[in-house]
């Protein structure tokens, strides 16, 4: 087999998105389109892959690292203009070239390879991964003459007519003869409506000079969406975010409703799992099995073990253990860990602090910046005082600890196991094992007060 080399374009602005965003990195599914045509083309393991970058290229070279070689393009001249920077680095090998572009996020290894192999098969100077398009409004269209053989490809901008009616459309993803290719590069003109140097011209000049240019013709056109706008971005998700939950459902997981359940590509999801609808997971979400989420549950980065219940809640970098439970409507922030079979009641929030086993947080309440021990009760709406308008103390509480409602923990502080906050105390030295802590004002009853209010009538209290 000859070496396959592969050149990913990814120097375009993307005018079309209207974005301070590079056009590649707009997100699908949680990952940057350019990322998911690279994670696809490392798939087939070519023996070398350059992306070409221009015009706010940092964010691709940051975010693709050392998985690519790099090209520049200085001046965004078109595509042909593009795959001549890899010239460089490619241009003196022997072996097949894959050009693909950066906005073509739902192209499959599998499509790659098959090209490869069609390519290589038919001994071809240039094969064209084409498709028909149920709309072709702003593709290249694919020509062919009446032996059914390519001649053109033609650009949306100079099409005629006739032209326009063409339903096959150049995918922007071709199979080159290397050395062919850069040869040919060099005699593509920038003579049309947009002024740039077009990479299928090279096929237009190949067939013109007897060289052998073919078409693979996909059967299915969803795999070839280029993304140029928002609505297209819209599209990718749509399709990408069916075949993640399509994968899901498939390896055990329920979904009420597939269509309205976002999960981002990467999370990983255990069987018995289930998912009601307007739930959505992030990032590097991990969730385990026999799982239940309910509806509006957003879960970013976090870690959650088997038998976890995520009731209308938001998680953000947090892990939950088994059995523990959480909701409805609280809020797990960054380094938030519950314990196994721990309760995280209503409005609540955690924040970089662990709650041990068995541990509850019933109702109302904020813990940052704490260790809790197991089976502690921790009452309605405690605070725990972590600020001082400077800096951030923890608080310590030990095992069985039991705090009243409405107390405030005043950190830093230490309360030990078994210890007794009194409701409504706030808490500024520690406290012993086995103690009680009171520490509110004392109550007042005011005898026979009533017949001191203004004209001992009754107020009007409704
Ligand atoms: C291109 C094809 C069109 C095909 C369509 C498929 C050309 C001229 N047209 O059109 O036939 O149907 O893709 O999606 O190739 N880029 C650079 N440098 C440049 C210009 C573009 O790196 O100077 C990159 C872009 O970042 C993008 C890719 O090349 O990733 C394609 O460019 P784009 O402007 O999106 O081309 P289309 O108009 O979609
Ligand atoms: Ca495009």
């Amino acid at each position: 087999m000859a070496d396959r080399f592969t050149v990913i374009l990814a120097a375009g602005k993307g005018t079309r998105m209207n974005s301070q965003l590079y056009k590649v990195l707009h997100p699908v599914c949680g990952r940057a389109m350019v990322d998911h045509v690279l994670t696809q083309v490392e798939a087939i393991s070519p023996t070398q892959v350059v992306t070409v970058v221009g015009f706010g290229s940092n964010g691709v070279q940051d975010l693709l690292q050392q998985r690519t070689e790099y090209a520049f393009q200085q001046e965004q001249l078109g595509t042909a203009h593009a795959v001549l920077q890899a010239e460089d680095i490619l241009g003196d090998k022997t072996g097949t070239t894959l050009v693909i572009s950066g906005d073509t996020p739902l192209f499959t290894a599998q499509t790659l390879q098959d090209l490869f192999a069609y390519h290589e098969q038919n001994k071809a100077a240039a094969t064209v991964l084409t498709a028909k398009a149920p709309d072709p409004f702003g593709y290249g269209r694919v020509l062919r003459n009446d032996t059914g053989q390519v001649t053109q490809i033609v650009e949306q901008k100079d099409a005629t007519v006739e032209q326009q009616a063409v339903a096959e459309i150049n995918t922007g993803v071709y199979c080159f003869d290397n050395q062919k290719l850069f040869a040919y590069l060099h005699q593509v003109n920038n003579d049309n409506a947009q002024g740039e140097y077009y990479l299928p011209d090279v096929i237009g000049l190949m067939q013109a000079n007897q060289d052998k240019v073919i078409a693979y013709q996909m059967p299915d056109f969803t795999e070839s969406l280029g993304v140029n706008d928002r609505v297209a971005l819209a599209q990718a998700n749509r399709i990408m975010q069916a075949r993640i939950n399509e994968k899901h459902m498939r390896a055990g997981v329920t979904f009420q409703d597939p269509t309205s359940t976002t999960i981002d590509i990467d999370v990983q999801i255990g069987n018995d799992t289930l998912i009601e609808p307007n739930v959505v997971l992030k990032g590097k979400t991990k969730i385990g099995s026999d799982c239940y989420i309910t509806s509006g549950s957003r879960i970013v980065d976090s870690c959650l073990a088997d038998h976890v219940r995520v009731v209308s809640s938001t998680l953000e970098q947090a892990t939950m253990h088994s059995y523990s439970n959480i909701g409805p409507n609280s809020h797990l922030r960054p380094l938030a860990e519950i314990g196994e079979q721990a309760h995280i009641g209503n409005f609540c929030e955690v924040k970089n602090a662990l709650i041990g086993p068995r541990s509850k947080v019933g109702h109302l309440s904020y813990v940052g910046d704490a260790t809790i021990g197991s089976d502690v009760n921790i009452g309605c709406g405690v605070v725990f005082v972590n600020y001082d308008g400077v800096q951030k103390f923890h608080t310590q509480v030990g095992d069985h600890a039991f705090i009243g409602s409405n107390a405030n923990i005043v950190a830093p502080v230490t309360i030990a196991d078994h210890a007794f906050v009194a409701a409504g105390s706030t808490i500024t030295a520690d406290i012993n094992r086995h103690d009680m802590a009171i520490g509110r004002a004392r109550q007042v009853n005011k005898p026979d007060y009533w017949s001191k209010l203004p004209l001992g009538q009754d107020p009007d209290w409704n």
